[in-house]
């Protein structure tokens, strides 16, 4: 029910109610029950509908607004993330795209192009876009919500994906939205986009596989992709912090963390089974 056909049911019941009682009483009733008994119970009669269907009105009512408040606040909190997320797109992400052309046409005035070290200053720089890039798009979220609806904010993120990062995300999630909880929701979600990051900054691909599904004591989620994989040992015990997040998390929560390696699949797997 609307917030007006409410409003206009709790000012009309009580004068309806009425009315029909009088019309009864004076039409049908003048026989049976007397002058005083019917004045009597008027009142009584207005005070029991008043009871048994405005109460209830009004609690449709409290709840509408409290909804209304909510879907407000949710807006606000919106606006004030896409605010910031517009900021950052305006100013850092679009600074440091001015000074990676800088760069370049600097290594190609001074012939660094093959020059390691200065490679490592052009990937830096490139992992610290993405990195702000990313944080644009995290800002899209709000992760701790009441409301969050897990199956909704997955399916957002991929569009994000596939529009920001041009990626190709195959999803099959096969995970209830009971299944987890609020905090699991947000943990896994943070797992999911660290993995999928590392895809679009390290694997050199483009395509990426997200498959979630339950098993009969809990659940198993994997990120894969067929990108160059974990080749470099050297380079594995860098000192990146995601993947070292994704564990710490994992270990927090019970899952289990694991990175395999299957034919020319790269697949990082969180896994839960209740003991
Ligand atoms: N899907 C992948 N394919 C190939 N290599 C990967 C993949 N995921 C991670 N790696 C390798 O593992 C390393 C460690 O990843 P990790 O996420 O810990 O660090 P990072 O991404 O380099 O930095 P950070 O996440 O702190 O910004 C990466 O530098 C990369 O070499
Ligand atoms: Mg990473």
């Amino acid at each position: 029910m609307k917030y007006k056909q409410v409003k206009w049911l709790i000012l009309t019941i009580p004068t309806i109610t009425i009315a029909l009682w009088e019309y009864i009483r004076h039409e049908f009733l003048l026989d049976y029950i007397s002058m005083d008994i019917g004045n009597l119970l008027s009142p009584i009669l207005v005070f029991i509908v008043t009871l048994v269907f405005l109460r209830h009105l009004f609690s449709i009512l409290e709840n509408i607004q409290e909804e209304l408040r909510k879907a407000k606040t949710k807006k606000a909190a919106l606006i004030e993330r896409e605010k910031l997320a517009r900021e950052l797109h305006d100013g850092i992400a679009q600074s440091l795209f001015l000074l990676s052309v800088k760069m370049n046409k600097f290594g190609r005035k001074n012939h660094l192009e093959h020059d390691p070290d200065f490679e490592k200053i052009k990937q830096t720089l490139q992992h610290v876009h993405e990195d702000t890039r990313q944080a644009i798009t995290d800002l899209k979220y709000l992760p701790n919500e009441d409301s969050f609806s897990w199956t909704e904010t997955i399916q957002h993120y991929v569009e994000e994906l596939k529009n920001q990062h041009l990626m190709d995300v195959h999803l099959k999630w096969e995970i209830g939205e009971s299944t987890l909880s609020s905090k699991e929701k947000v943990e896994l979600f943070a797992c999911i986009k660290e993995a999928i990051f590392n895809v679009i900054k390290h694997a050199k691909t483009n395509q990426v596989w997200i498959h979630a599904i339950e098993i009969d004591n809990g659940w198993i989620c994997q990120v894969k992709d067929r990108g160059i994989g974990f080749t470099n040992k050297e380079h594995q015990s860098k000192k990146g912090y995601g993947l070292q997040i994704i564990k710490d998390r994992s270990r927090d929560m019970d899952w289990e963390f694991s990175i395999k390696k299957l034919d020319n699949e790269t697949i990082i797997e969180i896994r839960k089974e209740r003991k």
